[in-house]
């Protein structure tokens, strides 16, 4: 009886106790993996110490990296103005139809949310973009330091990135990471059809087969 009576009470604190526990505004550790284009600071690795191989030296680095976070197009940031559609429904789910679980201070902070976003027709880098390669760059320093404690030079380190301000930021960003800033590492002029990082746009099959092929996109536009 006594069980009852207890378990009774634990559930009925779990269910009051659940509207409370699932305020966003007090989460300390946000599910920050939930966007599309999280930048890469905010999930790095942040294990700092050498990479240490019992008999093994590190040799030779590499690395292919996509660009840092970069603003978004006009087109972008159009559909991003949907968001305010979705805005007034939770809104008015909790206000005139009685549903939804959001709590008091969720609810407050979403009526004051407005997009802020910065439209740039060229889709730059944006300054957390360049933190993100940057930090990336002092990163992979801590980790490998007998391999980048060297003096920077154009034959010990080779940088590539295509036509786009975006890539070249970024270039720079990671190496003013790993060298300090300025430090002069001279970068090859990029090339228009860059077979090595960027393949597919001189590959016609990959254009008509899924850049213009619309079931590329088909389970993306479901979800
Ligand atoms: C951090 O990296 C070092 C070197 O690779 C490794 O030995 C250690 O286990 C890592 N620590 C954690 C917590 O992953």
């Amino acid at each position: 009886m006594i069980i009852i009576v207890l378990s009774a009470t634990l559930l009925a604190t779990l269910a009051a106790g659940q509207s409370q526990d699932s305020c966003y505004a007090d989460q300390t550790d946000p599910y920050i993996l939930f966007g599309t284009a999280t930048p890469y600071e905010a999930v790095s690795n942040t294990n700092a110490s050498y990479v240490y191989i019992d008999k093994c030296e590190a040799k030779q680095f590499w690395i292919i990296s996509r660009h840092g976070t970069r603003y978004a197009d006009a087109d972008e940031v159009d559909e991003l103005k949907d968001l305010y559609d979705l805005q007034e429904k939770i809104i008015k789910n909790h206000e005139k139809d009685g549903s939804g679980s959001l709590c008091a201070k969720d609810l407050e902070n979403l009526k004051l949310w407005t997009l802020q976003v910065v439209s740039n027709v060229k889709r730059d880098l944006t300054p957390q973009g360049y933190n993100d390669l940057y930090r990336l760059g002092k990163r992979f320093k801590s980790r490998f330091p007998a391999l980048f404690k060297q003096t920077v030079t154009k034959d010990s380190f080779k940088v590539q990135f295509t036509t786009k301000q975006r890539t070249a930021a970024s270039a720079i960003a990671f190496v003013d990471g790993l060298f300090g800033t300025g430090m002069g590492l001279e970068f090859p002029e990029a090339l228009e059809d860059d077979m090595l990082i960027k393949p597919y746009a001189s590959c016609k099959k990959w254009e008509k087969d899924v850049e213009k092929n619309k079931d590329t996109t088909k389970e993306m536009k479901k979800f």
